[in-house]
């Protein structure tokens, strides 16, 4: 069965407290029976947001990244397996954030994914083309380039455990969203390439999240479609109304 589910990335915002306090309200206002959410925190958040999350049903926690390697002279770093015994069940993987800024290429997310499931945690692989790829109409070559790179590797029971977020970057943070047609026609053919490569049963059930400048006023039409399975939300997640309204316009799909 496909999984429903809405993560929040947090990005690097809130201090401490302010986390611990967002994520206590997110918690109080949620009655979720209809699908998963996930907390994306900084770091320093993950532990405690792990711990408040811990007993409440269908919530979780995640990184929003990890390092490549497994553990040693990296420093700065944080491994899967720190993030694993923070109590965290996700990690967010490949962000446009670490693609454009730090140059991640999809060589190392490769390596990210295979630590993270190797510590039995859940990659959330983003992916999605630039504002300049669209115009030039290679958005569709540039979503399967990043998908083949970074999960064609994986088995198909690995392929079990990965979420993917496609979130166009020229719709992150700018407030401009993709049509609900333009990001069902790219999350078809995200599922077409998953299908092509691990079979039409592992595609179906796969759960693939729309991010960039989701919000209450576009969540239901974007839900609506019928290969989004729920979104990656930034902005609107540091906000626990607006994150608790956008979850529940899930409810109908
Ligand atoms: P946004 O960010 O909702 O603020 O556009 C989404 C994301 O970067 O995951």
């Amino acid at each position: 069965m496909r999984q429903k589910i809405v993560a929040g990335n947090w990005k690097m915002n809130k201090n401490y407290e302010d986390g611990l306090t967002l994520a206590k309200d997110v918690i109080e206002g949620l009655t979720v029976d209809h699908c998963t959410v996930v907390l994306g925190t900084p770091f320093i958040h993950l532990k405690a947001v792990s711990e408040i999350v811990k007993n409440v049903e269908n919530v979780y926690s995640s990184a929003q990244n990890c390092s490549s390697e497994p553990e040693g002279a990296y420093t700065g770093e944080v491994s899967a397996e720190m993030i694993k015994s923070s109590g965290a069940d996700y990690i967010i993987i490949g962000h446009s954030e670490w693609r454009a800024y730090f140059n991640e290429a999809d060589e190392v997310l490769a390596k990210k994914i295979d630590l993270t499931l190797q510590n039995n945690l859940i990659p959330i692989l983003c992916c999605g083309e630039t504002l300049e790829e669209r115009e030039t109409e290679q958005h569709f070559t540039t979503v399967k380039r990043q998908i083949n790179n970074a999960l064609f590797h994986l088995s198909e029971d690995q392929l079990k455990n990965i979420v993917i977020a496609y979130e166009p970057v020229w719709a992150i943070g700018t407030g401009k969203t993709a049509t609900p047609e333009q990001a069902q026609e790219m999350h078809q053919h995200i599922r077409s390439l998953i299908s092509d490569r691990f079979g039409d049963g592992i595609a179906d059930d796969l759960s693939i999240l729309y991010g960039g400048s989701c919000k209450p006023s576009n969540a239901t039409e974007l839900f609506s479609q019928k290969d989004l399975d729920g979104g990656l939300i930034g902005g609107a997640s540091l906000n626990a109304s607006d994150f608790i309204e956008i979850i529940a316009n899930l409810k109908d799909y």
